[in-house]
């Protein structure tokens, strides 16, 4: 994945996020020079990997599938310093965009549709092959209990969100025609680099192609701490 992709979308992200009053922390514009000079103090940050956290999947087709995101709390399942049980993210979500097809086998999270246009979001349990089940099942959205046909798309509105429980395979973009969504996520602890089940064979941290200098580092780019 370009770094320039990367840089671009950071940017476009950082705006909506500004223009719909939802304000990011400090951290969000540190400099890579920063990060080389910061101490053991942002050792939360680093070790939770909060941050911005831009992936095209290794796919190549970022428009289409793709995710521009911030993680603002998360924990460390076993780590006693971050025990947090919880975590939160903010997605910028343009339309005709969308994550791939995934589950989580710990995760329960809650997506949000926090303002901007609607989001689509197409649900399946898992079955017990990994593979999507052919089971209808029932859901909870915006509090209301729900019956869902496996692979039926729902649509939320601003003000809208959905539980889904472990082993829910999703898949949300923003709904084309709606303009760009902010999309919340609440979660309990989030583990991108072992709890992403997708169906099929992707990178959840793609390799980067250095075509112009990072604006801002992501959070699985941090360097250690420096003494
Ligand atoms: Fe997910």
């Amino acid at each position: 994945m370009k770094r320039s992709v990367i840089n671009r979308a950071i940017c476009e992200a950082a705006q909506f996020f500004a223009r719909m009053n939802f304000a990011l922390p400090e951290f969000a514009f540190w400099s890579p020079e920063q990060w080389q000079n910061g101490g053991p103090e942002a050792d939360e940050i680093r070790d939770c990997m909060l941050g911005w956290d831009v992936t095209d999947f290794g796919v190549g087709d970022f428009q289409r599938i793709g995710r521009t995101l911030f993680t603002l709390r998360n924990g460390v399942h076993g780590e006693p310093r971050y025990p947090k049980v919880y975590a939160e993210k903010i997605i910028y979500n343009p339309e005709g965009q969308r994550a791939p097809l995934h589950f989580h086998q710990s995760k329960m999270e809650d997506i949000i549709n926090r303002g901007g246009g609607n989001i689509l979001i197409t649900l399946w349990q898992a079955g017990p092959d990994n593979q999507a089940s052919e089971e209808g099942f029932s859901i909870s959205v915006s509090g209301l209990r729900r019956e869902v046909a496996p692979g039926q798309t729902l649509r939320l509105e601003p003000g809208d969100s959905i539980c889904l429980p472990p082993r829910t395979i999703h898949q949300f973009g923003g709904e084309e025609g709606t303009g760009v969504s902010m999309t919340g996520e609440v979660s309990s602890v989030c583990d991108d680099r072992s709890d992403n089940f997708f169906l099929e064979k992707l990178e959840r941290f793609p390799k980067h192609e250095e075509d112009e200098p990072p604006l801002h580092l992501l959070c699985n780019e941090y360097p250690p701490a420096s003494t």
